[in-house]
């Protein structure tokens, strides 16, 4: 092969076969080369890290460095000074997103595979340069003339590396500014640098032309591959670059990119470790034909269910925020840009299996997780499909009243409608405005989000049926409550606010029982819990000098708490404000019983989450909980019920560790340090800087602000009530702890007492009997059946012999009594044997919407093109029913038992007809 021939791409329109390459330039091939070479200059190989980050502020690894960040702040300690590694990384959502860029251009992807050397204050510019070179050009035999150079603005040191030091002539550098050479942090702060990057010249046929066309810019023709940070600073919260103690190198090439340019295909997408993935997409596509149009939109598809599969095989599961809510939007992007090209179907399961046969050499994980991978994938498409069509008709009409009114922007309101009855994610409809030339105005959806947020607030806690919320009246300046109630359950506190509650019968409260008016109360300090993290508010009592009035409840304003006084009288502002001028302060005092039994639940929340990661796995995340004074529920992500054993298991954990009677400690303190001892942080929601950790010692640690036992003991007995299904991927247990979970098994064991009873035998003899019972019955039904057959046998003969003769078919009607659907097909099956040329009506006697069965013999389907299924549309039309069927045997659901009557003589007229 002459040289000048090496390293050309194949025309667009070539057929998409897998391309013979060189197994050296095999993606696994290169990550083999890449690895060894590096082994080669002392570089420790260590495995990829996952993508889920150990750092909780971060979405997701989103470069080979990630896992390193802390050996280049403290270089002493790093375990190794030189790494290789090849990294998963996602990049999709928050800083590093190339979410959009995807199916934009051909390189850009949101999962990829990074290929990186790293040093922790060891070598930096001349050895990073040197290695870069040496295994592109030396190694790898990329055309040196191809390669281009670019450096820092200012960096004169790697300019004149490249130049005198490899001789990279002049004509091939660039400088470009810090939007393309300054790499970092990675988070809001952390350690960053000045970068120079390796570019390869795919030719001018691939370019836009422009006669500045070089590096930096955005078309496909000069594609960087491969990063040399050159990481030396710390950028700070206070917005300064820190020099750090030691230079080091942070380099990433994207494998992708540079398969691409050695396997000399078309683009990323063909290269051997993603077309597979890319023909299983296209096999969808309706005769799995790929119109040139649906070029792009398979591109992203398989981009995506690539990223999807690593995502979910790692736990990571969708949900409506955070992490969660980046693989909905990647599944429901990739879905929505199929749609127009016909797949109306789930079509990723497929493709998460290609993604498993290309990807599982290197990650051996992979198929023990497809199974999984998949149910969520279907489980996720199935819902969104479910919306789709209609959702998309709907941004239709809304894009056709915002054009005809002359607006540029499609308004908040619509997207938040798109997001909230069809599930659109707010990117996707922006992106698919922008496909007609409209921006969405976010701030808007933003808004109609929060209001829709403060409306269901409002709602569950305060507002009922109609009335309208009456402004607080200030009694005196109100500042945030102090919360004493961990320590305290009693308080004297001055009343800062009052308001009447507009809603007395408080609809579905507790107290609306009562039938009590309802005054609300802000104070200066409380012993009392505000409803907040899943955990109901404190109830107890308030006195104010000799009155005294009920507290049922108690909810959050930002950082006030509102108590729920139920008033004795009919509250009037006026006399209101005079009571409190009168009564400026009240003792507070928690009910002690109420929370004790709220406390066992919200401990016994904590570990039951940590119960359930023990025996499910990591993947398990809350999703949602409540913590009530008589029981609790709790919400996780995991696709499947949970076995027998499994619930057995978390039981048993739970229940040992209340046995131990472990002490339950809390702290307060910076963030970070609780996240470095392993406390469980839930994703996407806001902590502030100082935060509360509770443990249980040697089982669960968590950040939590609510209130909890002194010892787990306390709980005394934990009984996990059931285990059920909310929505796709997410499952829910209800369990009891304390009075309320020996309440419920003593009533368990009484009405297996009173069972016994009934049966007359011992509770010990309760299951033989039972099971007795059941084969008994069993017996006794076979009899019943075998009978009754025997009869309807009878019957049917008896419509044989009635049969009337219509143009040469028998046709006969029969009603029998069939208790269920297979039992009248079996009747079917006998009566059509029976038949010897004709077309038979079986009908469930007995049923008020009775199910009718049409058969025709062969010889009638074959002489007289007569078909069971052409007989039910017709009724079907003519009576309003639904039904189908095939030649031979269909079925109708009649509205009545009179339908019958009438579908016989409609029949015989039809048949007559004939
Ligand atoms: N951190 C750099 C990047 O992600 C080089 O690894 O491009």
């Amino acid at each position: 092969m002459k040289k000048e021939d090496k390293q050309t791409r194949p025309p667009d329109n070539s057929p998409e076969t897998p391309p013979l390459i060189n197994p050296a330039y095999s993606a696994d091939g290169l990550c083999r080369s890449f690895l060894e070479y590096f082994k080669s200059k002392q570089h420790r190989v260590v495995a990829s890290a996952p993508l889920l980050p150990e750092d909780p502020t971060l979405l997701f690894t989103a470069a080979g460095m990630v896992p390193f960040k802390s050996h280049y702040i403290d270089p002493q300690n790093a375990p190794y000074p030189r790494i290789a590694s090849v990294q998963k990384c996602l990049r999709a959502g928050g800083k590093q997103s190339d979410l959009e860029n995807v199916g934009k251009t051909l390189r850009h992807h949101t999962f990829f595979e990074m290929l990186g050397n790293f040093s922790f204050g060891d070598y930096f510019k001349k050895e990073a340069i040197d290695y870069g070179w040496e295994l592109s050009v030396d190694v790898w035999k990329l055309q040196p003339e191809r390669i281009w150079i670019s450096v820092y603005l200012d960096d004169d040191e790697a300019w004149d590396l490249w130049t005198r030091r490899i001789g990279v002539p002049e004509a091939r550098m660039v400088r470009l500014d810090k939007a393309d050479n300054f790499w970092g942090p990675v988070g809001d702060t952390g350690v960053c640098g000045p970068c120079s990057e390796m570019y390869f010249d795919t030719g001018p046929e691939q370019g836009c032309g422009g006669k500045d066309c070089r590096p930096g810019c955005d078309c496909d023709r000069f594609i960087e591959f491969w990063n040399l940070v050159f990481t030396q600073f710390f950028y700070t919260e206070e917005g300064v670059y820190d020099d750090l103690p030691r230079p080091g190198i942070d380099t990433g090439l994207g494998l992708e990119r540079l398969a691409f340019i050695l396997q000399e295909v078309k683009d990323n997408f063909h290269t051997d470790h993603f077309l597979p993935i890319r023909q299983a997409v296209v096999r969808a596509l309706p005769d799995g034909r790929e119109p040139a149009a649906a070029r792009q939109p398979v591109n992203v598809a398989a981009d995506h269910v690539r990223a999807l599969t690593f995502a979910l095989a790692e736990g990571i599961l969708p949900s409506n925020e955070g992490r969660g809510y980046i693989l909905k939007r990647l599944l429901r992007r990739a879905v929505t840009k199929l749609h127009p090209f016909g797949v109306c179907r789930p079509f990723m399961a497929s493709a998460v299996d290609a993604v498993v046969a290309v990807m599982k050499n290197r990650y051996p994980e992979l198929p023990g997780r497809a199974g999984l991978v998949k149910e969520v994938v279907t489980a996720e498409e199935e819902r969104f499909l479910s919306t789709l069509e209609q959702g998309l008709d709907k941004l239709q009409s809304i894009i056709k009243r915002s054009q005809k009114k002359g607006l540029e922007a499609v308004a908040g309101k619509d997207a938040f409608l798109l997001y909230d009855t069809f599930g659109f994610p707010i990117e996707l409809t922006e992106e698919l405005a922008e496909e007609v030339g409209l921006r969405v105005d976010v701030d808007g959806f933003t808004a109609a989000m929060a209001d829709q947020k403060t409306r269901g607030r409002q709602q569950s806690f305060h507002i009922g049926g109609s009335g309208k919320l009456m402004e607080f009246v200030e009694l005196r300046e109100l500042k945030d409550t102090k919360f004493l109630g961990y320590d305290s359950l009693i308080c004297e506190a001055a009343v800062c606010a009052f308001r009447i509650a507009p809603d007395p019968a408080g609809k579905g409260k507790k107290e609306a029982v009562k039938n009590r008016p309802i005054v609300e109360v802000v104070t200066d300090r409380t012993v009392f819990y505000a409803e907040s993290g899943g955990q109901v508010g404190d109830v107890g009592l308030v006195r104010f000098g000799d009155r005294e009035f009920q507290v049922a409840g108690a909810y959050p304003d930002n950082q006030r708490t509102v108590h729920r006084l139920e008033w004795d009288g009919r509250p009037e502002p006026e006399k209101l404000s005079r009571f409190f001028s009168e009564h400026p302060t009240g003792e507070f005092a928690v009910d002690e019983n109420c929370r004790l039994a709220t406390a066992r639940n919200h401990t016994a929340t904590h570990l039951l989450h940590a119960a359930l990661r023990q025996v499910l796995g990591d993947h398990v995340i809350q999703a949602g909980s409540l913590v009530d004074v008589d029981r609790l529920r709790f919400d996780f992500h995991h696709y499947q019920a949970m076995r027998r054993e499994e619930i057995a298991r978390v039981e048993d954990l739970v229940n040992g560790v209340i046995l131990d009677d472990r002490p339950v400690f809390h702290e307060v303190m910076a963030y970070q340090d609780a996240i470095d001892r392993g406390a469980m942080a839930l994703f996407g929601e806001k902590y502030t800087d100082e935060v509360r950790m509770v443990s249980v010692e040697g089982f669960s640690r968590e950040l939590c602000g609510g209130t909890h036992l002194k010892r787990t003991g306390q709980a005394g007995l934990f009984f996990l009530k059931q285990e059920s299904a909310v929505a796709a991927g997410v499952r829910r247990i209800e369990a009891l702890t304390g009075t309320g979970a020996r309440r419920y098994m003593s009533g368990v064991i009484d009405s297996r007492n009173r069972i016994a009873d009934n049966l007359k035998v011992s509770a010990d003899d309760l299951e033989r009997r039972v099971s007795g019972l059941v084969e008994e019955v069993a017996a006794l039904r076979k009899r019943l059946t075998s009978k009754k057959g025997a009869a309807t046998s009878e019957i049917l003969d008896q419509g044989v012999r009635q049969a009337e003769n219509i143009n040469g078919i028998k046709l006969v009607s029969v009603e029998v009594d069939a208790p269920d659907v297979p039992t009248l097909r079996q009747y079917g099956d006998r009566l059509r044997e029976k038949l010897d040329f004709g077309v038979g009506l079986l009908c469930q006697k007995r049923a008020d919407k009775p199910i009718m069965l049409i058969l025709v013999t062969e010889n009638v389907i074959r002489e007289r093109a007569v078909k069971a299924n052409e007989l039910a549309s017709k009724i079907g039309e003519s009576f309003s029913l639904r039904g189908g069927g095939k030649p031979h045997l269909s079925q109708l659901g009649l509205g009545t038992r009179q339908d019958f009557k009438k579908i016989q003589k409609f029949l015989k007229k039809i048949l007559g007809a004939d």
